[in-house]
C-alpha cells in the first residue's frame, strides 16, 4: 500500500532535496506527487513500510531535507473548521498518549493562522479527553494547509526525527533581544547537533564580526576568543570583561572607533598579548585567522568549541579548521559554515569533508533553516 509523505525543505534547494530523497530510498520507490509542491515542502508516495523508511531517514540524516512526515489523513479546508479538524485529529490521536500540535498555514483564506489553529483546535481536543504536552509529547501531529486541502501528519517521538516543521516560526523573536539571522543559525546548529554550549569553557570564533555568535555563546556562559579583522558590535555583547587585542599600529584607531561606534560599552583595548587579563569573558583578537599562531593562542587557553563562520570558500574554511585543530582540546566541537559559492553542493561537501579529514571525525552536514546559500557542518576533533 502506497503511503504519502511530506518532505520539508528550503524552496531554493527543493530539486536537490528531491534528488537526495530519491537516492536515499531508491528512485523507483519514490513517486513525486506533482500536485503538492510548495516553497517549503513536497510530497512523495512510497511503498516502503513507514517505520523502515523513517529509520533510514533518521540514520542517514539527509543534508537538504529538514523532516519527513507520513500523511495519515487528508480533508478539504473549510473556514472556521476547527471542529471538523479536531474530529479528524481525534481519529488519529490516542487518549493515552500526549500530543503536540503544529500547523503550517500555506494559504490563509480566512483570518486564521497557524497559531490560532494550534490553540483553538488543541483546546477542542483537550475537551475531548486528549492530553497536550508542548515539551515532551509522545506524538507530534501536524496540520499542513495547502491550497484547499489539509494534510494531517503524525510522528511519534520514538521516531527520533527532528519534529519541528515550521522552522521559521520556531523561536520567533519573542525573547528580550531581537535575534539576527546569524544568531538563529547558531541556535539551530546547537539544537540540531545536540551541543550543550554552556559546557564549553572556551570557544574560538573565527570570522566573528559583527559578533552575533560571540554574543550568543557568551550569553550562554561560555568565554569566547573572537577573531576578525573587523570590529564587533561590542554593545550587543553583554559579558564583561571585554578586551580587544589590536596590533600597536592599530590600537589607537581601534579605541577611537569603538568610543564613537559603541560609546559606554566598557571595552578595554590592549596592544600586548601579555597584558590581556586572564579572567576575560570575551577577547577579540583583531587579526585575520591566518595570523593567529599556536604560541599566541596558548596564552589564553585551549578552546573546546571552534566556530568558523568566515565568508570564505569552503576549502579555506576547512583549512582554517584544520589549522586550529591542534590548538583545541581533545574531542572539541567544530561548527563550520560551508558557503555554497556556486550550485555544486556535492563538490563543496566533498571539498570541506576532505579538507578536515584526519583532524576531525563524526562529520555531519545540514542545511539549517536560517542558512541561506550555505550548509552547517558539525564535527569533533580527533
Ligand atoms: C558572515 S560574517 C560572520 C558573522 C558572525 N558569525 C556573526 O554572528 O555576527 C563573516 C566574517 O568573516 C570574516 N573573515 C573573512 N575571512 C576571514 C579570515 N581569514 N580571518 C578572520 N575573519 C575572516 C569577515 O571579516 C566577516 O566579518
Amino acid at each position: 500500500m502506497a503511503q504519502k509523505y511530506l518532505f520539508f525543505s528550503d524552496g531554493r534547494f527543493r530539486d536537490r532535496a528531491i534528488g537526495e530523497i530519491r537516492s536515499l530510498f531508491g528512485a523507483s520507490e519514490c513517486r513525486l506527487d506533482r500536485s503538492v509542491r510548495s516553497d517549503r515542502f513536497f510530497a512523495m508516495d512510497m511503498d516502503a513500510p513507514p517505520q523502515a523508511a523513517l529509520d533510514t531517514f533518521a540514520r542517514r540524516q539527509p543534508i537538504l531535507t529538514y523532516n519527513m512526515v507520513p500523511v495519515v489523513a487528508e480533508l478539504p479546508y473549510q473556514d472556521n473548521g476547527n471542529s471538523a479538524l479536531a474530529a479528524a485529529l481525534s481519529s488519529v490521536l490516542h487518549t493515552d498518549r500526549s500530543f503536540r500540535l503544529e500547523a503550517i498555514n500555506i494559504v490563509s483564506s480566512s483570518g486564521e493562522n497557524a497559531n490560532s489553529i494550534e490553540t483553538n483546535t488543541g483546546r477542542i481536543l483537550e475537551t475531548m479527553g486528549f492530553r497536550a504536552d508542548l515539551d515532551t509529547p509522545q506524538d507530534f501531529v501536524y496540520v499542513v494547509l495547502f491550497q484547499k486541502r489539509i494534510f494531517i501528519g503524525l510522528l511519534s517521538s520514538g521516531m527520533k526525527l527532528n519534529y519541528r516543521i515550521d522552522y521559521f516560526r520556531h523561536g520567533a523573536n519573542s525573547g528580550a533581544r531581537k535575534l539576527k539571522r546569524a544568531e538563529f543559525k547558531l541556535r539551530e546548529a546547537l539544537e540540531y547537533f545536540n551541543i550543550d554550549a554552556s559546557r564549553a569553557s572556551l570557544a574560538l570564533d573565527i570570522g566573528a564580526a559583527p559578533g552575533g555568535w560571540t554574543a550568543e555563546i557568551s550569553a550562554l556562559g561560555g568565554r569566547v576568543i573572537a577573531v576578525d579583522n573587523a570590529l564587533l558590535a561590542y554593545g550587543s555583547i553583554k559579558s564583561r570583561p571585554l578586551i580587544v587585542l589590536a596590533s600597536p599600529d592599530r590600537a589607537k584607531e581601534t579605541s577611537d572607533t569603538i568610543a564613537q561606534s559603541s560609546p559606554g560599552s566598557a571595552v578595554t583595548v590592549v596592544e600586548d598579548p601579555d597584558s590581556v587579563p586572564g579572567g576575560f569573558s570575551v577577547l577579540h583578537i583583531r587579526r585575520r585567522a591566518q595570523e593567529i599562531d599556536a604560541p599566541l593562542l596558548a596564552k589564553f587557553g585551549r578552546p573546546d568549541l571552534l566556530l568558523v563562520d568566515a565568508n570564505v570558500e569552503p576549502e579555506t574554511s576547512a583549512q582554517l579548521a584544520s589549522r586550529f585543530a591542534d590548538m583545541l582540546n581533545n574531542a572539541a566541537t567544530l561548527i563550520l559554515t560551508v558557503k555554497l559559492v556556486d550550485d555544486n553542493v556535492d563538490k563543496h561537501v566533498k571539498a570541506v569533508t576532505k579538507g578536515i579529514e584526519g583532524k576531525y571525525g563524526g562529520i555531519m552536514l545540514k542545511k539549517l533553516p536560517h542558512n541561506r546559500s550555505e550548509l552547517t557542518l558539525f564535527a569533533r576533533r580527533l
